[in-house]
């Protein structure tokens, strides 16, 4: 078995299945947040210390008002439900992206959620909040530049949201969608990539399993030769 600490993924394609099933987008949302549920499950059941989810992209805000509302309500009631069960399974919540702009009582339960949980030790769950790549980036060199401190690899990494992370060895994005849109471009220049064609609420352990199946039979090279991993 190949080392496999983190696993990150872009939970793409509620809308449409909402839709094909004959009802909204907001429904596919909804729904969606069951396979978070059993996906966390999974992560966990492999033995993966940090599973990083793409919530809401720094672009989202061209969504429709309402939508956006919709999804900020989802995530509230998530927190009110989910907050013990967390803390039960012994799961550390963080948010990575910058909240700032988000309504108040939301940003209230967010801090809760991430401070009451920090010191929880089975899996790290980073919920990408008004996340950007980009941003990230760009935020990383101010910091460098305000402190006066040299720019180089090693820096850059230390001043990002997932400073102390491993790289994701995996990345998943489901929705039959093959691009970035702009999520972790840093972290992921030798992550293996799969695009799954499932809708994300369609989306279930099984298939999890398989990726991490596959994951195990490739070969990484990060650029060398015959690198082997253990
Ligand atoms: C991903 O699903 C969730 C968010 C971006 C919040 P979408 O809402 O992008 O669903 P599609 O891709 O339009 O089907
Ligand atoms: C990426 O999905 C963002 C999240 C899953 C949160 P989008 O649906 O926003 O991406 P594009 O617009 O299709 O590239
Ligand atoms: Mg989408």
């Amino acid at each position: 078995m190949k080392p496999l600490k983190h696993v990150a993924i872009i939970m793409d394609g509620n809308g449409r299945w909402g839709i094909s099933k004959g009802k909204s987008r907001n429904y596919g949302h909804k729904k969606g947040i069951e396979t978070v549920e059993k996906i966390i499950t999974a992560a966990i059941k492999k033995n993966i210390k940090y599973l990083t989810l793409f919530v809401f992209s720094t672009e989202n805000w061209k969504r429709p008002i309402k939508e956006i509302k919709y999804l900020f309500n989802l995530l509230e009631r998530y927190i009110d439900s989910e907050i013990e069960n967390l803390q039960k399974k012994n799961i550390k919540l963080k948010v990575i992206g910058n909240i700032f702009s988000f309504p108040k009582k939301l940003k209230l339960k967010i801090k809760r959620l991430e401070s009451l949980t920090k010191n929880n030790t089975k899996i790290q769950i980073n919920m990408a909040l008004n996340y950007g790549a980009r941003q990230e980036i760009l935020y990383a060199f101010k910091k460098l530049l305000k402190k006066k401190i040299m720019i180089n690899e090693k820096n850059i990494s230390k001043n990002l949201y997932t400073h102390s992370i491993p790289d994701p060895e995996i990345l998943i994005r489901t929705g039959n969608t093959k691009r970035i849109s702009n999520f972790l471009i840093w972290q992921t220049i030798y992550t293996e990539i799969f695009f799954e064609k499932k809708m994300w609420p369609e989306f279930n352990q099984n298939d999890f399993n398989k990726i991490i199946k596959k994951y195990n039979k490739i070969h990484r090279n990060f650029g060398g030769l015959n690198v082997r991993t253990k």
